[in-house]
């Protein structure tokens, strides 16, 4: 994999030497995500150095093999805002992956997901050969709904009880985007 950038930020696969960065930005952001993010056993919770070492290991594992992609989200200057990831890969007749994605409060607004996740989808496509990417997003998350739409994304529907958040298992609205929308 190699970095891909709009004029505005870039992605690139991330490597152990991100892994303080990355941590440093989680952590300030424990409570924002927190609203957002399903919660994860605690040795793989996202916010220890451990836990995220692991994650970039097998993500590295994971895009060799073509089962996931995960990409940090850096601004032109090389400061890491966020990260983006497309997993659930399934091959076969259905060529889908499900879009995963955050971005840190305080780089919020300035168009960091929107040009990750268009990048990504870029990338899913026409790297990744790829057909679909899905999204789901609780309706309240109103800055992730507008993301989608930015990139481009087409609404399919509200699936009730879909994901659990924090205990809860919340209906999320559903997005798409083939390749047919190129
Ligand atoms: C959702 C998230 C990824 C957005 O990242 P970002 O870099 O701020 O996104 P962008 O700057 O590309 O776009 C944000 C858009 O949402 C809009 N927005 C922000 N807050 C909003 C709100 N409360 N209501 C409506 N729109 C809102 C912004 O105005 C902007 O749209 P615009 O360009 O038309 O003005 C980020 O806030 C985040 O990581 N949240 C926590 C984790 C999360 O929710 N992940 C996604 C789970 S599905």
């Amino acid at each position: 994999l190699t970095e891909l950038a709009t004029d505005r930020a870039k992605i690139r696969p991330l490597t152990l030497a991100d892994v303080g960065e990355l941590l440093e930005l989680r952590l300030r952001n424990r409570d924002f995500f927190t609203r957002f993010e399903p919660r994860r056993a605690d040795h793989n919770d996202g916010y220890t150095t451990g836990s995220l070492a692991a994650q970039t290991e097998n993500a590295r594992v994971d895009a060799e093999t073509g089962r996931a992609y995960a990409f940090g989200i850096f601004t032109l200057e090389d400061v890491l805002v966020g990260r983006v990831a497309l997993s659930n890969v399934v091959r076969g007749a259905w060529q889908n992956a499900t879009l995963g994605y955050y971005v840190a409060e305080e780089h919020g607004g300035k168009g960091y997901a929107t040009d990750g996740i268009r990048l990504t989808v870029h990338f899913a496509f026409l790297r990744a050969g790829l057909h679909r990417v899905e999204a789901a997003v609780m309706p309240r998350n109103k800055a992730s709904i507008r993301v989608l739409e930015k990139a481009a994304f087409r609404h399919e529907g509200f699936a009730p009880h879909y994901l659990q958040i924090n205990g809860v298992w919340e209906g999320h609205e559903l997005f798409a985007i083939t390749t047919e929308d190129l």
